[in-house]
């Protein structure tokens, strides 16, 4: 992967081709486009005489306007999203519409990761999850797109409804083990304590799920060191590990030597403005040290991107050729939650399509 800083030449070689590629961070309520909030917002109208107007206000000015939030705003926005996706069928059309645009965009491989959710007597947090994996299901056997589940623990959310969504997530796996693989520790950076959560972590791992931790989004040293030595299978972000950014020597030694991969989601960090510019971002030493990255789009629709588009950024950013990011989709294979025939079947897709577009 050292040969990153080739020539530029990331057009493809026959222009109407779309690459072959794994989503291995995606939020399902992030990722909403504004064709999917509308359309839920239809759908509200006909079944709720409730109809929120004041969120449905909200939402459209968000989704109209500027697309540069801070942080703390986003997570604004995701209460927003949140109140169109309260029923089992909202959520069903959320997540047969997300797949559908991701294989839009030439994903073949998708990880969607989601917060279980109850709405008092509408919906548990068990109908939540059954309507994605009931929309999962359907698309894996009639699309040209894989797609598994990881359960979202939400930090911010305390550790009740943590033990709750690990204790689901635990039962959902056993009960959907192609489905649902595993579980991700997400939300805003600054609250909760990680210790708090190691410990539920550690139990889903024992029973079988994969654990991909956000990581280092803000400088928080004590914290990173503390997720780096619990050695998940990945870490999303990880933006403040290199002293330059945040972090220190210790921790990016630490990352270096790991193995871990890290989910890079450039332009969510772009506008929640936790990087400068996409060139002075912590892909550029990830690249150097030569450390795994998967790029990912985080909320493709909160932050109006898609996983070609996020792909164009990094190869235009750093010179990085179509064929080092087709070794670099190869590598995401490798650190997905699959078993490994399915793991064969996407590397045989995605060699495929290298030598169908003169790309190997
Ligand atoms: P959901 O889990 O499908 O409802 O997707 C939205 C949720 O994902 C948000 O409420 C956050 O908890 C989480 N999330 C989305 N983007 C980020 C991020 O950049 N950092 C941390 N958490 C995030
Ligand atoms: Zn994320």
């Amino acid at each position: 992967m050292n040969e990153s800083k080739a020539i530029c030449c990331f057009l493809p070689s026959r222009s109407t081709e779309k690459m072959e590629m794994a989503e291995l961070h995606a939020h399902l309520n992030g990722s909403l486009s504004s064709r999917t909030l509308h359309a839920l917002r239809q759908l509200q109208n006909s079944s709720d005489s409730e109809a929120s107007g004041d969120s449905w206000k909200k939402c459209e000015a968000i989704i109209n306007h500027g697309n540069e939030r801070t942080l703390d705003e986003c997570f604004q926005l995701f209460s927003v999203v949140h109140s169109l996706t309260s029923t089992p069928t909202a959520v069903s059309k959320a997540t047969d519409d997300v797949i559908e645009e991701f294989e839009e965009d030439g994903v073949i491989y998708l990880e969607l990761r989601s917060t279980p959710r109850c709405i008092d007597g509408v919906m548990t947090k068990e109908q939540y999850v059954e309507a994605i994996v009931k929309s999962i299901r359907k698309a894996n056997i009639s699309r040209n797109i894989l797609t598994k589940l990881i359960v979202s623990v939400d930090r911010q959310r305390g550790l009740t409804e943590a033990e709750e969504n690990v204790l689901l997530a635990v039962d959902m796996h056993s009960k959907y083990p192609d489905i649902v693989v595993g579980i991700d520790l997400s939300g805003h950076p600054c609250k909760g304590n990680i210790e708090d959560f190691l410990p539920l972590l550690e139990n889903a791992r024992s029973s079988g799920l994969k654990l991909s931790l956000h990581c280092a989004e803000v400088p928080n040293v004590d914290e990173v060191e503390k997720i780096l030595k619990f050695e998940p299978h990945r870490i999303g972000h990880g933006t403040c590990i290199h002293p330059n950014f945040g972090g220190s020597e210790k921790l990016w030694n630490m990352l270096s030597k790991s193995g871990l991969a890290v989910e890079v989601c450039l332009t969510s960090n772009l506008k929640t403005k936790t990087i400068e510019g996409y060139e002075k971002s912590h892909l550029g030493p990830l690249l150097e040290q030569n450390i795994p990255v998967i790029l990912s789009t985080d909320d493709k629709g909160v932050f109006a991107t898609t996983l070609s588009e996020e792909c164009r950024i990094a190869a235009e950013t750093f010179s990085l050729t179509r064929m080092w990011m087709c070794e670099a989709m190869l590598q995401s294979v490798s650190y997905t939650f699959t078993t490994e025939d399915e793991k064969n079947k996407l590397v045989h897709s995605i060699h495929k399509f290298m030598n169908s577009s003169g790309c190997s």
